[in-house]
C-alpha cells in the first residue's frame, strides 16, 4: 500500500542551507512541502513570491505557523529548522508538544546549558520526533569510514589527523549573526561537523586542548583554531580549522559534497590504525593483510585496497538525510542523529571554548 506523503514545513527556506532543504523536499517523492517561513526582518526578500509560485502557505514567523497549525488551518507532519544557530533551542521548544517531527540544523544548541534545557523540554514528548541535521552521517564517505572502523579493517585506531581550511567570502560575513560569538564562528559552524563525525566513528571525545590563531577579519568570532583531541576509547588526534586561508582542504572541497563550492579532491582527514589507515576523500586503505607477520612493517611495500569506495553513491547526503527523517517521522527508524547525540558534539565545543580561555587541556562534560 502506498504510504501517505509526509507534509514538511521549512523555517528559514530563504537561507543558504534552507534553500537546499527546500530543493530536496520538492524533489523527494515521499514528501510534500507544507509551508515556508522566515524571519520578519527578511520579509522584503522574494520568499512570499516563491511561496505563491509553489502554492504553499507562507508565514513571517514560526509563531504564526504554530498558530495556524493549532487552529487546524494548516496540515503538517514535520518541520525543518534551517534558521540561525542561536534560534535552534528557542524554536524547538516552541514546537515541543505539538506532535510534529522536527529536523533541527546543526549545531543543536550554542552551549551545554542551552542544550540540557532543550533535552528536558523534549525528552518526555512522546508525540514528537526530534532529529538533528548532522547530514554527514548520511554521506557515503562517512559511511565507508564507519564500516572500515566497525569491521576492524583498521585494527585498533590510534590516531586521527584532520584539516578544514579554505576562505569564506566577504558576503558570508555580511549576515550579522555569523559575526557574533555564540552564534557564528568556525568552531560552532564548521568544527561541529568534524566533531560529530569523529565521535560517530570513534565514540566520545574525553579531553581537548585548543589554541586560537590570529583573527584576520574585523569580527569577534573565531576563525582559526588548532584542536588536540583525546577519545575515551583511546585514540588521540588533532584538527586544524581556518576559514581565512586560501586553500582547498576542507571536507566540502575534498568530497565535492556541496554543489555551491569547487572541488579540489585534496585530502582532508586520515585515520590511523594498527592494521590499516584510510583517508578522505581517496578511501584507499593501506595495509599489510596479505603479508606474513614478519613482513608487516615499514621495510615492506604497503598494499592498497579500494573496496571502501564501493559504499559511495550519487545520492546527495541531504537527500538521504531527508529520506531518513521521513522514515523517522513515520516511526520506522530511530532518528540519526538524536538530540542527545548532537549534544555530545556541543559538549566538545564547550570544552574547546573553555580551553581557549584557560590555555589548558579541558575534560569534556557529559550528560
Ligand atoms: N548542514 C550544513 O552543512 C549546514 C550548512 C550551512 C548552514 N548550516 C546551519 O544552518 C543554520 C542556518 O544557516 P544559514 O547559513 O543557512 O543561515 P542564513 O542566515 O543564510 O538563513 C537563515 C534563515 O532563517 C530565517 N530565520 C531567522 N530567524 C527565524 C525565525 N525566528 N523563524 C523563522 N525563520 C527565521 C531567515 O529569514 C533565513 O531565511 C545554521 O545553524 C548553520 O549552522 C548547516
Amino acid at each position: 500500500m502506498l504510504k501517505p506523503k509526509i507534509r514538511i514545513a521549512i523555517a528559514g527556506s530563504s537561507g543558504v542551507i534552507g534553500q537546499r532543504h527546500l530543493q530536496h523536499v520538492l524533489e523527494e517523492q515521499d514528501a510534500v512541502l507544507a509551508a515556508i517561513m522566515l524571519a520578519i526582518s527578511d520579509c522584503d526578500s522574494n520568499v512570499p513570491g516563491v511561496a505563491k509560485q509553489l502554492n504553499v502557505p507562507f508565514f513571517k514567523d514560526t509563531l504564526d505557523f504554530i498558530e495556524a497549525y493549532k487552529a487546524g488551518s494548516l496540515g503538517a507532519d514535520a518541520i525543518i529548522l534551517a534558521t540561525p544557530t542561536h534560534t535552534h533551542v528557542p524554536l524547538t521548544k516552541q514546537l515541543a508538544g505539538l506532535g510534529l517531527a522536527v529536523l533541527i540544523e546543526k549545531p543543536v544548541a550554542t552551549s551545554a546549558t542551552e542544550g540540557r534545557d532543550l533535552l528536558r523540554a523534549c525528552q518526555d514528548d512522546e508525540g514528537g520526533v526530534y532529529m538533528v541535521g548532522h547530514h554527514r552521517r548520511h554521506h557515503g564517505q562517512v559511511r565507508a569510514v564507519k564500516h572500515a572502523v566497525d569491521s576492524g579493517s583498521l585494527g585498533t585506531v590510534v590516531g586521527v589527523n584532520g584539516v578544514w581550511t579554505w576562505r569564506k567570502s566577504e558576503s558570508y560575513f555580511q549576515v550579522p549573526w555569523r559575526q557574533r560569538v555564540g552564534a557564528g564562528g568556525v568552531i560552532l559552524t564548521n568544527a561541529i561537523h568534524e566533531i560529530d563525525m569523529l565521535q560517530y566513528w570513534l565514540g566520545d571525545i574525553s579531553e581537548v586542548y585548543a589554541l586560537e590563531g590570529v583573527k584576520t577579519r574585523p569580527f569577534p568570532v573565531d576563525s582559526t583554531v588548532q584542536i588536540t583531541l583525546k577519545f575515551a576509547s583511546g585514540p588521540i588526534g588533532s584538527f586544524f580549522l581556518s576559514d581565512a586561508t586560501t586553500s582547498g582542504t576542507s571536507w566540502e572541497a575534498a568530497t565535492g559534497e556541496n554543489p555551491d563550492f569547487p572541488v579540489t579532491g585534496e585530502p582532508t582527514l586520515s585515520l590511523f590504525g594498527t592494521r590499516g589507515s584510510i583517508s578522505i576523500p581517496s578511501l584507499t586503505r593501506f595495509h599489510y593483510d596479505n603479508r606474513p607477520d614478519a613482513e608487516k612493517n615499514w621495510n615492506f611495500p604497503l598494499e592498497m585496497d579500494d573496496t571502501a569506495r564501493q559504499l559511495l553513491d550519487t545520492v546527495p547526503p541531504f537527500a538521504r538525510q531527508l529520506q531518513h527523517f521521513i522514515a523517522a517521522t513515520r516511526r520506522e527508524v530511530e532518528p540519526n542523529c538524536s538530540i542527545s547525540e548532537a549534544l555530545s558534539a556541543v559538549f566538545v565545543v564547550e570544552a574547546i571554548f573553555k580551553s581557549l580561555e584557560s590555555h589548558s587541556p579541558v575534560a569534556v562534560d557529559r550528560l
